[in-house]
């Protein structure tokens, strides 16, 4: 197998390093397992987490995530715990059935990767948080499931990311005549436009 073509120092030039993201919800919950299905080569939440499992259908991500000395110098000097990171991968549609334990997980992380939250809330514990954005939908169908419940806003900020849990009541509001009924939501895959928006919302799996 040739080596990887694309590695999460290069992802990042692109997208920017959502370390300070994964960090903000480390410091505030206690997290630590967390899933990330359509990761693609997004490495961050391993800075993080002691324990991330990442799931995606590319053949790059599959040949980066294979390429265990480049994971693990990619990760030198970065990670915000005492243990030695575990970084497993599983080349797969997260669609289909997962070789992961249902309940297993202390988050869920669903970014611009579609309806991860339908096809994988199975893998996370009760009480577990998921990290969503809308932009696919996810935090759009999830708003309208009373089995979730919204503990924060995620912001971004000059210096990163930043989590809030004030004034959540002012989030996930339909703007007039933009609210949209789940099947909807799913059937187009786009979120609804919300008076107040942020970058992603944690939730909490409360149903
Ligand atoms: C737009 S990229 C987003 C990558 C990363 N999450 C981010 O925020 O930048 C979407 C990724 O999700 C993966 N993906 C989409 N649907 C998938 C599915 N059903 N199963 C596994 N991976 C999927 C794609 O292969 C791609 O790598």
């Amino acid at each position: 197998m040739a080596g990887p073509s694309i590695c999460w120092s290069t992802f990042r030039t692109g997208i920017g390093d959502r370390s300070p993201l994964f960090a903000a919800i480390a410091a505030a919950h206690d997290v630590r397992t967390a899933l990330y299905p359509g990761s693609y080569v997004d490495l961050a939440p391993s800075t993080a987490f002691p324990h991330t499992t990442y799931v995606d259908t590319d053949d790059h991500a599959a040949r980066y995530f294979a390429d265990e000395p480049l994971v693990r110098s990619e990760l030198a000097e970065r990670t915000t715990y005492a243990q030695h990171p575990r970084v497993d991968f599983v080349h797969a549609d997260y669609t289909t059935d997962l070789p992961i334990e249902d309940g297993s997980f202390d988050l869920l992380i669903s970014l611009f990767a579609g309806l991860v939250s339908d096809a994988c809330r199975r893998y996370l514990r009760p009480g577990g948080l998921l990290l969503a954005n809308s932009s696919h939908g996810d935090a759009s169908v999830v708003a309208l499931d009373s089995s979730w419940q919204l503990v924060a806003a995620v912001q971004t900020s000059a210096g990163g990311f930043e989590l809030t849990d004030v004034g959540l009541r002012a989030y996930l509001r339909p703007k007039p005549g933009r609210a949209k009924t789940a099947e909807e939501i799913r059937r187009r895959g786009t979120g609804v436009a919300y008076t107040q928006s942020a970058f992603a919302y944690l939730f909490r799996l409360v149903g």
